[in-house]
């Protein structure tokens, strides 16, 4: 009986199951009322006295064998099972979730379009800048109380450096190294120190124009703001120009559209004047031209800078700012169809 009991206890050791069938005919085999081990079970009365012990014990350890054996294959069979059922080759993947371009890029980028038909190009400069390029090159005087239209982020350590309060730091940037005839447009993000409401914010962007060759004057200026408004707002779209004052242009002018919400009416949006401001703009003081390098009695030029955030409000009646920096995806996806 001992070597019966051996022998199953090596059979039991190599078992294998492939499917629950499979592993229910060697639960069935071995461990059922009719299966192998009930059989010796049974015959254990047969055993002589002086045997029962060591057999019973023998008898035992096989059963016990049996029922872990037969355990772990059901386990490993399970697992084996759920990690297929994971893995359903045949099912539609996931969509992935496309991004959407920020409304102030569309909005940027539609600017560059317009006036890159007119024959404008790209210029850049950087956020990080010096006095020079900001402020002194584009004729605000030391000390001059100009400088205080801007709130000015300065580097602690460095009085000098700034970080760019306009993009008409990128004219002086330009002017400094090539000669006329200059056509540029200038997108970029600038900073103030302006405490964040819904209609200031420490950071917003820009799009700078200059234009310099010779004979450039006030009317070419003025059809070039006219032909960008009517694209931009429709062609029904009026400007009109106002004084104003920049250190670096003069004349200088503030241009407003007519209202595109009440058609020029007036209405809440346009405090009922039935106006809205878009941008500053003049012609390039010939003191800044000089400090740049370009003889002022040979060219004159023409400038213009509008704020991005300000042209996307009135286009897409945008209330808050602080919007366009909090990334909140369900304002982002408003514009998912200007895309
Ligand atoms: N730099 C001005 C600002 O940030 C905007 C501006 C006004 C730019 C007139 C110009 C200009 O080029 O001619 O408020």
């Amino acid at each position: 009986m001992l070597a019966k009991i051996e022998q199953l206890l090596q059979e039991i050791d190599g078992l294998t199951a492939h499917s629950a069938e499979e592993l229910e005919a060697l639960r069935i085999k071995y461990l059922s009322k009719k299966g192998a081990i009930n059989d010796l079970m049974a015959d254990f009365r047969n055993v002589p006295a002086d045997q029962k012990k060591a057999v019973g014990m023998k008898l035992n350890e096989l059963k016990n064998k049996a029922q872990e054996r037969i355990a772990t294959l059901k386990e490993a069979f399970e697992n084996q099972d759920n990690g297929t059922a994971e893995l359903d080759l045949t099912r539609t993947a996931y969509p992935i979730e496309l991004g959407t371009r920020h409304p102030l890029s569309i909005v940027r980028n539609e600017i560059i379009q317009i006036f890159s038909r007119l024959g404008f190009t790209i210029a850049d400069g950087p956020e990080v800048e010096d006095d020079w390029h900001v402020f002194s090159s584009m004729n605000f005087p030391e000390d001059h109380p100009a400088r205080d239209m801007q709130d000015t982020f300065f580097i602690e350590s460095h009085p000098d450096i700034l970080l760019r309060t306009h993009t008409s730091s990128v004219q002086s940037r330009v002017m400094e190294v090539s000669q006329p005839p200059i056509r540029v447009i200038c997108p970029g993000r600038v900073y103030r120190n302006e405490a964040i409401s819904y209609r200031a914010h420490c950071f917003f962007h820009q799009v700078e124009g200059l234009y310099v060759d010779k004979n450039v004057s006030f009317t070419d200026l003025k059809q070039v703001l006219l032909q960008f408004a009517q694209e931009m707002f429709g062609p029904e779209t009026k400007i009109r120009l106002r004084p104003s004052y920049f250190p670096f242009t003069e004349p200088s002018a503030e241009m407003d559209i007519s209202c595109d919400i009440c058609g020029g009416e007036g209405c809440p949006f346009c405090k009922y004047t039935g106006w809205v401001e878009i941008l500053g703009c003049g012609m390039v003081d010939p003191a800044v031209l000089e400090a740049n390098g370009i003889d002022s009695k040979v060219y004159t030029g023409y400038a213009f800078g509008m704020g991005v955030e300000r042209i996307t409000n009135l286009k897409y009646k945008v209330k808050d700012l602080r919007m366009f920096s909090e990334n909140d995806t369900r304002f982002l996806k408003e514009f998912e169809a200007a895309n």
